[in-house]
């Protein structure tokens, strides 16, 4: 069989050059999107996420407003900077970059962000109305795969799907957001007993584990569409994902590739949701 590829880098693009029209319209109305972008100490990687999403701001002309703090900077501190930037009107998104520093707690942190300006999506606020389905943000990476199944024409009432991984930012919500377009849905986790025998059922596919290629192309049924959210290094230091994407190629019919799969898509769900709140009427 053959793999089509998808192409995440393409797909995120055109989003962002849609957003830019919206921008355009907004700003005519004299509102001017803004994003504030938060990050806490040294963690090398989320140095380069947060440049990336900045970056994405140009793209899309929405004004990004950066904080780059201490790692020894107080919880206290950082609660009064996210008090002033909810109080600030031309702030419509903040985003805290995870993880912090241990000395601080996470949740009490994003509880601090005020809901409609939560563009991440990680407030209990917006994870409470994803689950019963009222309008609210969704995080980013799991709106990001929704948007490719459905620009790829991916039907998924009545299929299988199998998540691997049940983290608060991907495991979770996706499989809420598969179970609202009427899929069967199967979590698993590290503790899942015969996790292969899960995996083969897939008609959907989604890894978010973070191990380096542990999804093997004999794992799968024959036709699967496969999405892979893993961020690794492989032995040589190479980029990959948590699917080994050789394996799976002649196996799959369509498959992200890391990098250019999902990647740049959180960050065009980003761009959206900031517009999203951009546009909200009420202050
Ligand atoms: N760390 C890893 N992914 C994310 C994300 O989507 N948002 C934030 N704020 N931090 C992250």
């Amino acid at each position: 069989m053959e793999t089509k590829i998808i192409d995440g880098a393409l797909i995120s693009t055109q989003i962002k050059d849609e957003l830019k029209e919206q921008v355009l319209v907004l700003q005519d109305q004299g509102i001017y999107p803004g994003l504030a972008v938060v990050l806490v100490g040294e963690n090398s990687a989320s140095k380069v996420y947060v440049g990336n999403k900045k970056k994405a701001c140009e793209h899309v002309g929405i004004k990004s407003f950066s904080y780059e703090l201490p790692e020894e900077t107080s919880e206290e501190s950082l609660l009064e900077l996210i008090e002033t930037l909810n109080a600030d009107e031309n702030v419509h998104g903040i985003l805290v970059q995870l993880p912090l520093p241990r000395h601080m707690d996470e949740q009490k942190v994003i509880a601090t962000i005020a809901p409609y300006k939560d563009v991440d999506g990680f407030h209990v606020a917006n994870t409470g109305a994803l689950l019963v389905g009222a309008p609210g943000f969704v995080s980013c990476t799991p709106a990001g795969i929704m948007e490719l199944l459905k620009r790829y024409d991916v039907a998924l009432t009545g299929k299988k799907c199998v998540v691997v991984g049940r983290s608060n930012i991907v495991g979770k919500p996706i499989s809420l957001l598969l179970l609202r377009e009427n899929a069967t849905v199967t979590m698993c986790h590290s503790k899942t007993k015969n996790l292969q025998e899960e995996i083969k059922q897939a008609d959907v596919l989604v890894v978010a584990v973070g191990v380096a290629k542990m999804v093997t192309g004999d794992m799968l049924k024959e036709g699967c569409v496969v999405i892979d959210v893993g961020m690794n290094r492989d032995e040589n230091g190479k980029l990959c994902g948590d699917v080994d994407f050789a394996s799976c190629e002649g196996i799959a019919s369509l498959m992200t590739p890391v990098p250019r799969g999902v990647g740049p898509m959180t960050i065009a769900m980003l761009m959206h949701n900031c517009v999203q709140a951009a546009m909200r009427k009420e202050k």
